[in-house]
């Protein structure tokens, strides 16, 4: 059986049980008893919550959403069609519909421009909401268009952020009957700040060894780097590609540690052709909109090409 991730397990449904400085709750709170949602930019770095609230406030209003994922789709040639198709038709009930453009930034400079006329042209049937961690890299008109809503926790209320987040941990962790040492979740959520999804992902990977205890906190970059280790060695691309895609891997921390533990792990030839490719993909990385792309053709590339000791 698929293992289900607790990410997606857990994911609030409802604005309350968000997890979110309470001015911004009170905010989307009222954009749903008003009964309307302006077309939003939701800014903010990985796993604070921005799909969620998008997800989360279309389903409390109870209004038909599609989620089309910039990064994925945004090259497609069919996308424009597929959301003229949603958008200019009326929903079974009647009510306003949503488009949930995740990861807009990185939709192409070819599509924005056409979904600022979506905007405009569909105003009265469907609404916009754009998530995004790089708001640079979307055009003027679309930030003109939408109310631009930024995921910040300012310094005082970071205490009772982290105070919710890692209770709600306990709650996850209790459900799934894993035995945990409460100041070790503490410090992870401290570690991973304010990235909750990467304390979930930690969580869940680290809960097969039977219980959550400071070990977490210091090997858990090992286990991750052995993994991968085993993957390239034994050539299992498949199963590669599934481990990036479903470990929210921070591909620079790879990188990082292939470089530093190159000699362990390489003959002495490989080893300088493999700071060579290091070199090569993390400058991919600075214009790659999908990271994990990247990181999955970095990990084939060196597995495919060198050899192991
Ligand atoms: N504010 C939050 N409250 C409760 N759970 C959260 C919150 N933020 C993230 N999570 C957990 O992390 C998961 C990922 O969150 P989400 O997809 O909303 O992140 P995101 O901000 O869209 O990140 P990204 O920029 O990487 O897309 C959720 O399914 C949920 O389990
Ligand atoms: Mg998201």
């Amino acid at each position: 059986m698929e293992e289900i991730l607790w990410v997606e397990k857990y994911r609030p449904r409802s604005i309350r049980e968000t997890i979110l400085p309470d001015r911004h709750k009170k905010t989307f709170q009222a954009m749903i008893e008003g009964g309307s949602i302006p077309n939003l930019l939701l800014v903010g770095s990985a796993g604070v919550g921005k799909t969620t609230i998008a997800k989360a406030m279309c389903d409390q209003l109870d209004c038909s959403f599609m989620v089309i994922n910039g990064s994925l789709d945004g090259t497609k040639d069919t996308l424009r069609n597929e959301i003229r198709d949603f958008a200019s038709t009326t929903s079974m009930h009647g009510g306003r519909k949503f488009v949930i453009l995740d990861e807009a930034d990185g939709l192409t400079h070819n599509m924005q421009p056409a979904l600022r006329n979506f905007m405009e042209e569909f105003s009265s049937n469907c609404g916009f909401i754009l998530t995004a961690n790089r708001p640079h890299k979307i055009i003027p008109e679309l930030h003109s268009r939408c109310t631009t809503i930024q995921f910040d926790i300012q310094s005082g209320e970071r205490k009772d952020i982290m105070k919710k987040t890692a209770r709600r941990l306990f709650s996850i962790l209790d459900k799934e009957e894993i035995e945990y040492d409460e100041k070790t979740v503490v410090a992870l959520v401290a570690k991973h700040f304010p990235d909750i999804r990467k304390t979930i992902n930690d969580l869940q990977r680290y809960s097969v060894n039977g219980a959550i205890d400071s070990g977490i906190l210091v090997n858990f970059d090992k286990i991750l780097l052995n993994n991968v280790i085993e993957l390239m060695k034994g050539k299992k691309f498949s199963e590669m590609r599934k481990f990036v895609a479903e470990n929210d891997i921070d591909a620079q921390e790879i990188y990082d540690k292939l470089y530093e533990v190159a000699g362990d792990h390489f003959k002495p030839s490989s080893a300088a052709q493999l700071v060579v490719l290091l070199a090569k993909y993390q400058d991919m990385a600075t214009r790659a909109p999908n990271q994990d792309i990247t990181l999955c053709a970095a990990l084939l590339e060196i597995s495919a090409t060198l050899e192991w000791k």
